[in-house]
């Protein structure tokens, strides 16, 4: 045996990166597809969860940033800087950490996770709390990377969505052919940009012999790509995809477009109830936007949509840890059960006598 090397190393003659660029690395990539009994029941299809909160900080952006921060190091830049609603600034501290790289960040005040928040401090980060939201967020990125020396690392540079296609490259490498469907939840949109990019190389080369469907799912109040208009002010619970003008549109609506797909929405109760249902029947925690996708199967299955015969994969995004304080409130009829330090009171206490 030996150790998955990241996404570089393992799939380094699939991405197109300059020459040369050295391999800024945690290990990110590899990692696990797992069937999910409950959906494959409530679908009637074949359905397997990309478990992306698996990565080094807990999110699929750990795959881009592997390529950007290093291209970047091979370009010679000393100060990288990201916009984001928190797993990109997580992702983007720790790889700069890794190349000894100053990292910038800038998130909407008071609506990034906490978890997410303490990663990128911890990392190192200078954090600044900008009065607005994503998408304000992102054109300061874009201005400050224009005019200062710092390089931008937000998915709108390429070397994301090269790092964040080998995902697409692992499950057909596991389920030896491309899925039926494809469902994951979509903000900026550059990870179903990147799925699909990866599953069109996957079939140019040979290692699989079709293209999967691209299903996207928004929150309900974030919701540009189905509305087909920004949103000025988007609102979710999911904070991750509280966004309301996507940097990756045209490449979101070509992949949805050309693989018969589409992008709908989920309302927060849906996105919650599905956080929830897949953590207690699957024992996989997500963060509240990884559950949209999850949302969207048990939303189509209510309408009466069947997958028999078809094989279903899942992205699920980020780490359930990421952000506890959503996760609890929806637990209204917690309580705590406490008991006096002896078995007899811990079985009256359980219900057990
Ligand atoms: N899920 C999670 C957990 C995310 O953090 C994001 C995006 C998405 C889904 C949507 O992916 O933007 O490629 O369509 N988070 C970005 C960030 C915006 O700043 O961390 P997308």
């Amino acid at each position: 045996t030996r150790q998955w090397r990241g996404v570089i190393e393992e799939y380094g003659d699939r991405l197109d990166i300059p020459a040369g660029t050295p391999v800024i690395s945690l290990g990110e990539g590899g990692t696990p597809l797992v069937e999910s009994a409950w959906l494959s029941e409530v679908t009637g299809g074949s359905v397997w969860l990309k478990v992306e909160g698996n990565n080094p900080t807990g999110s699929f952006k750990d795959r881009g940033m592997t390529v950007a921060l290093s291209v970047a190091v091979g370009e010679g830049a000393e100060a990288v800087v990201c916009a984001s609603t928190g797993n990109t600034s997580a992702a983007m501290a720790a790889y700069a950490a890794k190349a000894r790289v100053k990292p910038l960040v800038l998130v909407p005040q008071g609506k990034i996770a906490a978890g997410k928040l303490a990663q990128a401090i911890l990392h190192g980060a200078q954090v600044i709390m900008v009065r607005g939201n994503f998408d304000d967020c992102l054109r300061l990125s874009r201005g400050l990377a224009d005019d200062y020396p710092v390089a931008l690392v937000n998915s709108v540079n390429p070397m994301r969505l090269q790092g964040q296609k080998t995902a697409s490259f692992e499950i057909v490498d596991v389920l030896g052919d491309a899925p039926d469907v494809h469902v994951l939840p979509t903000g900026n949109a550059g990870n179903i940009s990147a799925y699909w990019l990866g599953y069109r190389e996957s079939l140019s080369s040979g290692e699989s012999r079709k293209l999967p469907v691209m299903r996207g799912w928004q929150a309900a109040g974030s919701a540009p790509l189905v509305q087909g208009a920004p949103v000025t002010d988007p609102e979710t619970v999911a904070s991750a995809i509280r966004i309301g003008n996507p940097a990756s549109w045209d490449l979101a609506v070509e992949a949805a477009r050309a693989s018969g797909g589409r992008f709908r929405a989920v309302s927060d109760e849906q996105i919650l109830h599905a956080q929830r249902e897949l953590a207690s029947s699957d024992g996989v925690f997500v963060e509240p936007a990884s559950a949209a996708g999850v949302a969207g199967l048990l939303l189509e299955a209510a309408e009466g949509v069947r997958y028999d015969g078809q094989r279903v994969v899942v992205t699920v995004t980020g780490h359930g840890l990421k952000d506890i304080d959503t996760a609890l409130s929806t637990f209204t009829d917690l309580v705590d059960t406490v008991c006096d330090a002896d078995v007899d009171a811990a079985a009256a206490a359980a219900g057990l006598a």
